[in-house]
């Protein structure tokens, strides 16, 4: 019992460290990214970035394009100040419907 419950307070200061990360993307996306993609991601001067528009593009390719910018458009690259890692959440999270800033 004593180890379950070690397991789920590691699990918990985890879970808060990671919310952090999340949150800051969250207002990153909803903000900087919403500056051109519209703060609701229906589109703006950038596409929209709402499940419906992406639904058919690559995952892959779409990580790509947030980590690397699309030459020749406004679309800028993000790897200066995202990981590929928090390049896949954004895209997953845009994917499903990005969540609201808390
Ligand atoms: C300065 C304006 C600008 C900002 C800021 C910007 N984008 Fe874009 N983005 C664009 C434009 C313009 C395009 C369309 C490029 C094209 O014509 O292919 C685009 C395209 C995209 C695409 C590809 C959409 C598709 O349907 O293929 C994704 C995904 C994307 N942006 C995500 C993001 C994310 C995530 C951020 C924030 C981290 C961001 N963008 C910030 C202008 C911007």
């Amino acid at each position: 019992m004593k180890y379950a419950a070690a397991i789920a307070v590691g699990t918990l200061a985890l879970a808060a460290h990671a919310g952090e990360r999340e949150a800051e993307l969250i207002r990153l996306v909803r903000q900087d990214c919403g500056s051109c993609h519209g703060m609701t991601l229906k589109g703006g001067l950038g596409l929209p970035l709402t499940p419906e528009a992406l639904g058919d593009k690559p995952a892959d390719s779409l990580v790509s394009t947030v980590m690397n910018g699309r030459p020749g458009t406004a679309m800028p690259p993000w790897k200066t100040i995202i990981s590929e890692q928090d390049a896949e959440w954004i895209v997953k999270r845009l994917l499903e419907g990005f969540p609201e800033e808390k």
